[in-house]
């Protein structure tokens, strides 16, 4: 599906984005393994989240099918789920990854597949740790999926991940609780700590350390049932808190919003540029959250910046915006280290390059990043997403400052994060 996005003239409003997707796949997947009734409130309502949902189902989770409501009420299963099982992840790397070393624990046989994306994601990065464990783990062509996983009697072991991941180390913790003995992940950036600050919040001893976590397996399953508040997704805010920078004589104000450290580089990032960013944090357990404010002047006058590894791991869903931003910018952005983007839903950083090129912008590719010179007055024009849902939605924030109307080629991927953007673009455009 193509969407045409028209220039704004100005970004105004307040807007509440759908639940952390990050948040949402965990809270099912803890309710799962816990005893007792939990509540999610605030869930995602995306393909992702869904995905995780029915695979959940598929190992004996009752919950409904459809669309994901906001609010859920789980019977948790203690996780004692099928002992076989074929898991269709979707186009998703979290479930995939998560529900691997969550599987790894149960001494049963499960496959799991996903779409042509996700088929071409590496994986053996969550294979190798969990084999090391002892779980069986064998990978299609290349150590991309399908995964099967042949759980049980695992036992804990000391893993440096090569490169930062919250997927992997949600895995490794995931196994982890399941094992005896300790499991310790440490990682050479700072990755989302969702997983471990939940488990924290669940009663289970979580060791943190200088860019490590572990955990000493035996005894935490069922885990107790929680009522857990989901705050909205900081990563689809960032849409809006880079739109709201970019298109001058704008005031855009996301409410109950996300805002744990590990996730808010782009904020940062947005200030280094010389942008008014401001945040007031409401509620802090077990995720922080708050309101984001930002405000554009008539005129948008914003510096290019440098983002390396660092930065990489605290931005690394929304180094698509910082490249859009970065056309906007007065001087030359660099983004390093950030090779990982190659192997997301789609190998960002040429999408990123082809697609910003195509409205104008002046863009080089590096094996590991992008080098941006700017500002440059954008044109209209189109754009393929690559059916990534972030690319989809950064060149609609792209074509909010464009000189022409833009097309978008694959808007039916946003379903995955973001499903009501158009309705929100259209209230803040108004
Ligand atoms: C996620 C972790 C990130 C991120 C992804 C969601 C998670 O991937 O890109 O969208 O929920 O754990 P990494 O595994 O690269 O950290």
């Amino acid at each position: 599906m193509d969407v045409i996005i028209r220039p704004a003239e100005h970004l105004r409003g307040t807007v509440e984005v759908p639940g952390d997707k990050s948040v949402s796949h965990r809270a099912l997947i803890l309710a799962a393994m816990a005893s007792g009734k939990s509540t999610i409130r605030g869930l995602a309502t995306g393909a992702d989240v869904a995905s995780t949902r029915d695979c959940l189902v598929r190992l004996g989770l009752a919950v409904p099918d459809g669309m994901l409501p906001p609010s859920l009420e789980v019977e948790g299963l203690g996780w004692q789920v099928a002992s076989e099982a074929e898991l269709d992840a979707g186009n998703s790397g979290t479930t995939m990854r998560l529900l691997a070393g969550a599987l790894a624990g149960r001494p049963g046989r499960y496959r799991l597949s996903g779409d042509a994306s996700l088929s071409a994601r590496p994986m053996e990065r969550v294979a190798v740790p969990l084999r090391a464990m002892g779980a069986e783990v064998s990978l299609g062509e290349r150590g991309r999926p399908p995964m099967l996983v042949r759980g049980g009697g695992l036992r804990g072991v000391e893993y440096a991940l090569p490169v930062a991941s919250a997927q992997v180390k949600g895995a490794l913790l995931l196994a982890g609780l399941q094992a005896s003995g300790e499991t310790r992940a440490s990682e050479p950036g700072d990755s989302r700590d969702h997983t471990e600050r939940l488990l924290a919040w669940l009663g289970v001893p979580v060791r943190i350390g200088d860019r490590s976590v572990s955990v000493v397996g035996g005894g935490h399953l069922p885990l107790p049932h929680f009522a857990l508040d989901v705050p909205a997704d900081f990563s689809s805010a960032a849409f809006w808190l880079t739109a709201g920078t970019l298109v001058p004589g704008s005031e855009v104000r996301v409410s109950r919003v996300g805002i744990n450290p590990s996730r808010t580089g782009l904020l940062d990032v947005l200030a280094s540029m010389g942008a008014p960013v401001s945040v007031s944090a409401e509620t802090h357990v077990p995720e922080p959250a708050g309101s984001i404010v930002v405000r554009s002047g008539s005129r948008v006058e914003l510096a290019a910046v440098e983002v390396g590894a660092e930065l990489v791991a605290r931005t690394i869903d929304e180094l698509p915006l910082i490249a859009v931003a970065a056309t906007q910018a007065e001087g030359e952005t660099v983004i390093r280290d950030a090779a990982e983007l190659r192997v997301k839903e789609s190998d960002r950083l040429a999408v990123l390059a082809t697609g910003l090129r195509a409205l104008g912008a002046t863009i080089e590719e590096a094996p590991d990043g992008l080098v941006i010179t700017g500002p440059t007055r954008l044109s209209g024009g189109r754009v393929d997403a690559h059916g990534d849902h972030r690319m989809a939605m950064a060149f609609a924030v792209a074509a909010l400052v464009a000189s022409d109307p833009v097309k978008v080629v694959g808007w039916e991927s946003t379903e995955i994060s973001y499903p009501g953007f158009l309705i929100d673009l259209a209230e803040l455009v108004r």
